[in-house]
């Protein structure tokens, strides 16, 4: 089939690699120059394992090509997937201003053909419900505007993939959804992903909007619950990843998205769980649960900030290595990162900063221009007072830890992820604290 995403943002090219590794002719578009330029030439603005060789593998087969000119694409295209950024209003709704601009510009660029048949236009991107229909009025709008008939027909088909992750995610997904209002568009969009092999759900429009939503709230909610566990289970002495453990063996609980920490980031999460509830006010409704995932994530860094201080007391002039800035490893990604706000207050109270992450150090250098950035971790741990583990990077969680004790001029660790081995830790002179569970 040829396939035309539009917007190479992390989802559209994952997605544009892992259709045309399905055997589809795609071509990527952006309104980006620069961007477009660099992806035709196999050049992947981001870090994501696996994703540029990919790229590049399927640029040289010849079935995948990225544009700025979406007129030269769309008009044989039998689908368009609108991968265009989402991101959050003032209020934490979905601003959908470039969704409307592209569907605006299919609508002044879609042509009559003599079959009578128009593209399935399917939303990727993550919107609030009743933003497919939106969609067609946009594109309907402007045709009426030309006088042209152009029989489109919408769906929506919302992507789950984690970055870090992402090619593998597009490849093998757990279910690949289809919201659908007409059967040629269910029918169509489920010969794009025939080649996965994964299980297919189709559904109405909304209720595929509404489960892309409701998957990240829930999964958000699955986090939130156990980091306010683990400050109950600290208070009575329980340990938070012997009770995940037991919780986990439960098949209708399962054991992911258990892992207490320091709060979740990221480009969807915090977004997600603000929009669904943007949402809900909309409609006349406050999402109580939401607003305590919300409230509880935002409070995490602050109350892991605080058992650090009630170790160490006060942090004016200690000299603090912070391990991990992206908001989880596998990306060079800071949006969202607990490890913002964290320092953030580690600043304000004055400590000395070094900051070491496999790719995390050139945006965080951005916003946190004073904090001294390590070119390796032995040299972040070097004359350190205390360590604060915020990404559990592997190049970490291998360090050997056993020989770096020495380096430290106070061997406090502080691991917000709960990865290092808490007995070993010990027994090598640290003084370790996990989230609870030391
Ligand atoms: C998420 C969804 O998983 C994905 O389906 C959706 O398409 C996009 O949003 P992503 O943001 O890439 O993916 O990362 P994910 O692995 O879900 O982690 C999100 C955040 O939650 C990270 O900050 C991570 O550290 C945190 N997390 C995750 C926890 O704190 N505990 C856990 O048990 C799992």
């Amino acid at each position: 089939m040829k396939i035309t995403v539009v917007g190479t943002g992390y989802v559209g090219t994952t997605t544009t690699v892992a259709l045309a590794m399905s055997g589809h002719t795609v071509c990527g578009v952006d309104v980006d120059p620069v961007k477009v330029q660099a992806l035709q030439n196999g050049h992947l603005p981001i870090f994501e394992e696996g994703l540029q060789d990919a790229l590049r593998q399927e640029l040289a087969r010849g079935r995948l090509t990225f544009t700025c000119d979406l007129g030269q694409v769309i008009l044989d295209s039998d689908v368009v997937l609108l991968a265009v950024g989402t991101p959050p209003d003032a209020d934490g709704s979905a601003d959908l201003t470039a969704l409307e601009a592209v569907a605006r510009q299919l609508g002044r660029l879609f042509q009559p053909n003599p079959n009578q048949t128009g593209p399935i236009v399917a939303v990727k991107s993550t919107v609030p419900v009743g933003t497919g229909a939106r969609v067609r009025g946009w594109i309907q709008q402007e045709l009426t505007l030309r006088g042209v008939h152009v029989p489109f027909e919408m769906a929506s088909n919302p992507e789950f993939l984690r970055e870090g992750r992402a090619l593998h995610d597009a490849l093998h997904p757990d279910r690949v959804v289809i919201g659908a209002d007409t059967p040629r568009a269910a029918q169509l969009m489920e010969s794009v992903y025939l080649p996965l092999g994964a299980p297919q759900l189709v559904t109405s429009i909304r209720d595929a909007e509404m489960i892309k939503y409701a998957s990240n709230a829930f999964l958000a909610t699955k986090i939130s619950f156990m980091n306010e566990l683990a400050r109950l289970c600290e208070r009575v002495g329980a340990n938070i990843q012997q009770v995940a453990h037991g919780m986990g063996w439960d098949a209708r609980i399962n054991p992911h998205f258990l892992q207490a920490g320091i709060g979740y980031g990221g480009s969807c999460f915090p977004k997600d769980v603000q929009a669904l509830q943007a949402l809900a006010s909309q409609s006349g409704l406050s999402l109580q649960i939401l607003q305590a995932v919300e409230s509880v994530n935002r409070s995490q860094p602050g109350w892991f900030l605080q058992k650090v201080k009630s170790v160490l007391g006060p942090l004016h002039g200690l000299q603090i290595t912070v391990l991990g800035l992206t908001f989880k490893p596998g990306t060079d990604d800071i949006r969202e990162s607990p490890a913002i706000p964290i320092l953030k207050h580690l600043e304000e109270q004055g400590a000395h900063l070094t900051a070491y992450d496999p790719k995390g150090m050139a945006a965080m250098k951005q916003r946190f221009p004073s904090v001294l950035y390590a070119s390796n971790l032995p040299e972040a741990l070097r004359d350190a007072d205390a360590v604060l583990l915020l990404t559990e990077w592997k190049e970490v969680v291998d360090h050997d830890w056993a020989s770096s004790c020495k380096e430290l001029r106070q061997p406090f660790v502080f691991d917000g992820r709960n990865v290092l081995n808490a007995e070993l830790m010990h027994q090598w002179g640290y003084s370790y604290y996990g989230v609870a569970r030391h």
